[in-house]
């Protein structure tokens, strides 16, 4: 059987424009990439859709729309910010959640990671917890700019209310995870490349839909899978409380994507489909490059290089529960979406070739979202109570 890496180089089409997606020297070539120390621009590359037609004509986002106005929540006075957190004991318990991920480094013939005590794990652990959040704090600025273009640039009424709930939702976001960075974290990571390029290509693109693909469901797929795995891993009360609640309001984000989106696409044919399908493996590409986590790596003694082919060779599915997470919710929605098999079924094929199409039936989003209506239970609870 072909490896990944030969199966991706024979097909024709140049995922990020390398001869190999899994080529390492680019994907290491991103972490030069300078964003700036205080400000990052980017040309946001579409025109801004002014519609006189207020008609009320798509149930389903109005339904969004005013569920969103009742699952409003204050990030100052809904989450309790005198908690102490004992940042050690959160981060080794999430590294515990990865232990066999942890196991296949170490096996590894050559491994650095042999020598590694306890005491450099619990290092480690405490970086990789300093760099999610700061990603979800990156991630959730690019949501709310992303959020501030879709209002512009979508045509539908129905949508450009909706997403004006969602810019509040990311503004509360950003809001939170600064928070918690600030004053209970010791140490923040600067955006990483992979998902600032993915980020960027989204804001310049001149069509609508395509902040929609990007934001609403790739990063947010991710966004919510990571939130997911955090929330399962810690106890830490802060923190699992903000995550239930940030979930909540992205299960709700990513079904306004998935619904927009199929109306939408089911009136395109041939190469404007292909071009979306395309769009989503190159940012699904991107999200896998940003697991990697090598800024993390560096700071522990080991060069990104090293543990880029470290991570490639332990890559099997259901082995990395990160990568795992995210394509359990990307895979789906793409299928949702018709775009898995629309043409040739190009897309099928791509995640057949990188290993993720096993998650194409995995719960679907509007399960979830069912199942995270945080705010209205807690409202329900407190009800009750009173
Ligand atoms: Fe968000
Ligand atoms: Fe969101």
């Amino acid at each position: 059987m072909a490896t990944t890496e030969e199966q991706l180089s024979s097909s024709e089409f140049k995922a990020l424009g390398r001869d190999d997606a899994n080529d390492i020297a680019s994907i290491l070539a991103d972490d030069a990439i300078d964003f700036g120390d205080l400000a990052h621009l980017t040309h946001v590359g579409a025109d801004a859709v002014f519609t006189w037609d207020y008609d009320r004509t798509r149930a389903g986002l109005a339904k969004l729309y005013e569920r969103a106005k009742t699952s409003q929540w204050n990030g100052s006075t809904d989450l309790d910010w005198s908690i102490d957190v004992d940042v050690e004991a959160v981060a080794v318990e999430m590294q515990a959640a990865i232990a066999h991920l942890r196991q296949r480094l170490v096996d590894l013939p050559n491994s650095p990671l042999k020598s590694w005590s306890d005491k450099e794990w619990t290092f480690m652990a405490i970086e990789a917890f300093n760099w999610r959040m700061s990603q979800f704090l990156h991630g959730e600025q690019g949501a709310l700019i992303c959020t501030a273009k879709i209002v512009e640039t979508v045509p539908w009424i129905d949508a450009k209310y909706y997403a004006s709930t969602q810019v509040m939702d990311e503004a509360r976001h950003v809001e939170v995870f600064s928070r918690y960075l600030d004053t209970k974290l010791d140490g923040h990571y600067p955006v990483n490349p992979a998902l600032q390029l993915l980020i960027d290509d989204i804001i310049r693109d001149d069509r609508w839909d395509m902040t929609y693909m990007g934001m609403q469901i790739m990063i947010e797929g991710l966004a919510l899978a990571a939130f997911g795995f955090m929330h399962m891993a810690t106890q830490e009360p802060l923190l699992k409380k903000l995550l239930r609640y940030v979930m909540s309001d992205e299960a709700r984000h990513v079904a306004f994507g998935v619904l927009s989106l199929k109306e939408y696409y089911e009136g395109l044919e041939g190469n404007e489909i292909r071009e979306r399908q395309e769009f989503a493996f190159e940012a699904a590409l991107r999200m896998r490059d940003r697991l990697m986590m090598h800024a993390v790596w560096e700071k522990c003694g080991i060069d990104p290089e090293t543990i880029t082919r470290m991570l490639f060779e332990i890559r099997k599915p259901g082995v990395n529960p990160f990568q795992a997470a995210l394509f359990s919710k990307i895979v789906p929605n793409c299928k949702k979406l018709g775009l898995l098999d629309a043409g040739d079924g190009w897309l099928r094929d791509r995640f057949t070739e990188i290993g993720v199409i096993e998650y194409e039936d995995a719960p679907d989003t509007e399960i979830e979202y069912a199942l995270l209506d945080a705010v209205a239970q807690d409202r329900e609870a407190e009800a009750a109570k009173a």
